[in-house]
């Protein structure tokens, strides 16, 4: 059976890296694509930045690959992981052979708690002068992604995990949430330390090595993994998966680029890393390894998009991935 996946570009620069990713897809194996919108130009022409159509047929795929979306991203990625049911948003930041890197030695996989936090969406304005918002940890989502990590930890050549979160400040909300991950890694016999999330931002800086595999908050997540972007050359090159029990969707950590959008000069190996975790996730282990290691050598003998100092076009660098492959 053929596998069936949603591609939603959205908006900017996705429109340039997602079709790059389809034709790498399509070099390794047999898929049939359904293409949906999402996005800032969607809500422009109809209202609605999340058709029905897309949700539902994001719910029901066996993967999705999603670009990016610009002022709707919060309407549009949000809803989607919930589509899926994921739970966790896998972040690998690796710095690669032959990209000028500002910490090269930096290899780290960031596990981000993806339903709840301060990204549950409990925003209040209670007056002309005041505004709120909830954070929302439960015991069940914390539980979720520490399962999930044992799991990864255990699977990979990885020792154990580090928690980073402020449970020294936000007591009742980190302090569930530290004690949810660490509880759950001791039922299971996973090795763990913690660290203060402020600390744990200057210690990557300084020394990436000392970490691995990092279990943190949803807005931690979201942050620290900028920073590590920036560590190993840029958030062109930084893949992400959004995993729930059945289905998952797979996108770049970086936004719609409206500086280079239009241009062809996108970097496309974040799409093209996130497109080998999608092959991975379908059961297309070898394909997914071989995707890997194809924009790996491209990263490494070139062709280099401009963001990695090169001079070439999303274009010339998928192909550059398809010849490879
Ligand atoms: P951004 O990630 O779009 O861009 C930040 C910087 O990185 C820019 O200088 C851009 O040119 C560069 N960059 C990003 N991806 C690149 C690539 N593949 N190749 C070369 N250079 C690349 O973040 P920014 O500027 O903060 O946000 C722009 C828009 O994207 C906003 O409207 C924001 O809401 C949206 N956004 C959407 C996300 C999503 O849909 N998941 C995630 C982050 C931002
Ligand atoms: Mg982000």
């Amino acid at each position: 059976m053929t596998d069936e996946i949603v591609v939603i570009p959205g908006d900017g620069i996705g429109q340039e890296v997602v079709p790059a990713a389809v034709r790498v897809l399509d070099a390794v194996g047999e898929f049939e694509f359904v293409e949906a919108e999402a996005g800032d130009r969607v809500k422009e022409e109809t209202g609605e930045a999340l058709p029905q159509e897309t949700y539902d047929l994001a719910a029901s795929a066996d993967a999705t690959l999603f670009g990016a979306a610009g002022e709707t991203a919060a309407d549009v990625i949000l809803p989607l992981r919930r589509a899926v049911d994921s739970y966790v948003n896998v972040r690998p930041a690796k710095a690669y052979p032959g990209v000028d890197a500002l910490r090269p030695e930096t290899d780290l996989v960031f596990l981000r708690e993806n339903t709840e936090g301060v990204y549950a969406g409990h925003e209040d304005r209670l007056s002309d002068d005041l505004s709120t918002l909830t954070r929302v940890v439960t015991d069940s989502a914390s539980r979720r992604l520490a399962e999930f990590a044992c799991e990864f930890a255990d699977g990979g050549d990885h020792d154990g995990f580090t928690v980073a979160h402020k449970a020294n400040v936000m007591r009742e909300t980190d302090g569930r949430f530290r004690e949810a991950v660490l509880s759950v890694a001791d039922e299971r016999g996973v090795d763990t330390d913690e660290v203060l999330m402020d600390a744990f931002a200057t210690r990557i800086c300084l020394d990436p090595t000392q970490f691995d595999v990092v279990v943190c908050p949803n807005l931690a997540g979201d942050v620290l993994s900028d920073l590590a972007a920036g560590l190993v050359g840029g958030l062109g090159l930084l893949p992400s998966a959004n995993v729930g029990p059945e289905r998952a969707l797979f996108e770049p950590v970086h936004g719609t680029a409206p500086d280079i959008a239009g241009e062809g000069v996108a970097n496309p190996a974040a799409t093209l890393f996130s497109a080998a975790m999608l092959l991975d996730h379908l059961g297309h282990v070898e394909a997914g390894e071989n995707v890997q290691a194809a924009v790996e050598r491209v990263l490494e003998d070139g062709p280099r998009t401009p963001d990695l100092g090169g001079d070439a076009s999303t274009e010339d660098v998928t192909s550059a991935v398809v010849e490879r492959l």
